[in-house]
């Protein structure tokens, strides 16, 4: 507990899945949430909630492609609550299709959202981190995309494996100022992308049934029971 005590986190993608469930957990750890997502409501879902339990949150409606709403929702922040110790990168989105069934914009949009808006939120918030000698950024890549392929999803594993090399090179870059960059790799939950991934019930039962325990993650889990009896 408190691990997290009187620092200032930015969750981005905070409206649903693990990004809500990151920005629930370091709320519990004492830090003072900016919920941030593109749908609204789904933010302020969350702030409510972490606020109900007695955290510290604000929900700040915000799409991690459009720089200049980044740099005012990340003045916001530290005009606030001082500063931003913590920068999650959680927003993204996942779009079926091989490689010639990607159109232009569909490319475009995956890797704008996924890859382009880490490097977007990061370049906001790392002035503030360098100027006071700490920080850390977390970004998420996936089981596909940081050392795997998967099939169907050349646009995803693509902006994914583009995440991985970008948070080694901010990792070396900003050592020295005190900002820790790190990745997580998340494998697969139930619902990938939730709301927007265009994904089937097939498809998605193909997923689980590549998973070799045959279980799907729950970002909202605090703990599992053994399976074994
Ligand atoms: N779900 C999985 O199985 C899985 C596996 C590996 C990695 N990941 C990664 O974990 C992260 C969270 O995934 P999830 O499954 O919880 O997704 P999710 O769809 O449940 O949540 C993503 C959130 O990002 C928001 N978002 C989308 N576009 C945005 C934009 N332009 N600006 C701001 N917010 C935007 C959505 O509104 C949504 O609330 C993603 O980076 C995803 O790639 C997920």
């Amino acid at each position: 507990m408190n691990r997290l005590l009187d620092q200032v986190a930015i969750v981005t993608g905070a409206g649903s899945g693990i990004g809500k469930a990151v920005a629930e957990l370091f709320a519990v750890q004492g830090a003072a949430i900016a919920a941030v997502d593109v749908d609204r409501s789904a933010a302020e879902t969350t702030a409510e909630a972490i606020v109900a339990n007695g955290g510290r949150a604000t929900a700040y409606e915000l799409d991690v492609t459009n720089q200049e709403e980044i740099e005012r929702v990340v003045e916001q922040v530290a005009e606030r609550y001082r500063t931003v110790d913590v920068l999650f990168n959680g927003a993204a989105i996942l779009r079926v299709g091989r490689l010639h069934e990607t159109d232009p914009e569909t490319w475009s949009g995956v890797i704008d959202v996924n890859l382009t808006s880490v490097y977007r939120v990061s370049r906001a918030v790392l002035p503030l981190m360098c100027a006071q000698g700490r920080g850390a950024i977390v970004n998420v890549t996936s089981s596909t995309g940081a050392t795997l392929a998967g099939p169907g999803i050349a646009a995803y594993v693509s902006s994914k494996a583009g995440v991985a090399m970008l948070t080694r090179s901010m990792a070396i870059d900003y050592a020295t100022d005190g900002v820790r960059v790190n990745a997580i790799a998340p494998d697969r939950r139930t619902r990938p992308c939730s709301g927007n991934s265009g994904l089937t019930a097939a498809q998605l039962e193909i997923i689980r049934g590549s998973i070799p325990l045959a279980v799907t993650g729950d970002p909202g889990a605090r703990s599992r029971q053994p399976r074994c009896s």
